[in-house]
């Protein structure tokens, strides 16, 4: 299938494009290299520079390429920076999100795998969350993803375009063969600094926190393997193909806490973490869990590199690759 992703220089978006060209797709990528990287980009996939709020660029994009399928993933993603700039986040995500749908419906796209988050739900009212979880972000970027997922429906029922919405919960590790290595600048996740403080790149990593109701105080996150989360996208147009737009989360029920993530990392790398404990960050639940059944259900997608072991070995290899 002739695919575009937009965004697909990105940390995400690599992994998805990787993951298409080896199962014989034809691969555009359309991104504006804002948080995307040259050196994410592969010599198969054509490469369109260009941003999603410069709909002549974006047209012409969708004009050359004819996509049958879309993988949108470019977007901010920063939790906190988007309770104290909602509007960046309104134009970039949802905005844009609106100029790829109308070129879509333009030039006549039938699929679309979105790239949404656990963030939609908010805090947890119950563990593991499944896609009942009643959808109440805490959070303005949370609340972009629903939004336009909310779009996607109302563009199905009126103009027939077919979605996938992937609800990823914590996305972590880098490609397990190796091929991708960019780093992703100024990280706000736990991960990237714990591998930043791995590498000598930062003195210490501030644990938010060690007060939770959890086994050893901080928090317990889902993480799940960017392969794993590129394979979804995969299997995700098979099932468009042949079936009706699904919404699902991208998960696997097991949970580590900060200081398992730090501990694991030095067991990696060898290399001593400091790290110290600060107060907690605002709006950070105690846990986060996703209940995967339905993307077993559904795709039979089940997660193959999402153990922390191999989520951990794969970003420290990136990360000391770039040493
Ligand atoms: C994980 C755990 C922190 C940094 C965010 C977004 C969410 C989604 C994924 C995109 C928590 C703790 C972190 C640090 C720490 N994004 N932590 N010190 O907050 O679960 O989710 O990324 O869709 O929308 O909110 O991920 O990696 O920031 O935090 O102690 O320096 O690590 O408190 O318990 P989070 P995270």
């Amino acid at each position: 299938m002739k695919i575009a992703v937009i965004g697909g220089a990105g940390y995400i978006g690599s992994h998805t494009a990787r993951e298409l060209l080896d199962f014989g797709h034809q691969v555009f990528v359309y991104d504006n290299l804002s948080s995307g990287l040259r050196q994410n980009l592969f010599k198969e996939a054509s490469f369109f520079y260009g941003d999603i709020l410069d709909i002549p660029r974006l047209n012409d994009f969708f004009e050359t390429v004819q996509p049958e399928g879309i993988v949108h993933l470019a977007a901010l993603k920063a939790a906190g920076e988007s309770m104290e700039k909602p509007e960046k986040y309104s134009v970039s995500n949802i905005s844009g999100s609106l100029n790829i749908l109308n070129a879509a419906v333009k030039f006549g796209t039938k699929y679309i795998v979105f790239s949404s988050s656990a963030a939609v739900y908010g805090s947890p009212k119950y563990l593991p969350m499944d896609e009942k979880h009643p959808t109440e972000p805490e959070n303005y970027y949370g609340y972009t993803k629903l939004a336009i997922e909310q779009y996607l429906e109302w563009y199905r029922k009126l103009k027939g375009i077919k979605y996938a919405v992937l609800r990823y919960f914590n996305a972590a590790g880098y490609d397990v063969k190796g091929r991708i290595n960019g780093l992703e600048q100024n990280p706000a996740n736990l991960i990237p600094i714990v591998m930043e403080a791995a590498v000598g790149k930062r003195e210490f990593v501030s644990v938010f926190g060690d007060d939770y109701d959890t086994p050893d105080g901080t928090g317990v996150r889902d993480y799940i393997h960017t392969n794993d989360l590129a394979h979804a996208h995969r299997i995700a147009f098979e099932k468009l193909q042949n079936g009706d737009s699904f919404v699902v989360n991208l998960g696997v029920n097991r949970g580590s806490s900060v200081l398992e993530v730090i501990k694991k990392t030095e067991e990696i790398s060898g290399c001593k973490i400091n790290y110290k404990i600060v107060g907690r960050r605002a709006g950070d639940p105690a846990i986060v869990l996703a209940n995967p059944a339905y993307a077993k259900e559904l795709l039979n997608w089940q997660a193959e590199h999402s153990d922390l072991e191999s989520l951990l070995k794969t970003t420290f290899a990136a990360y000391n690759s770039s040493l």
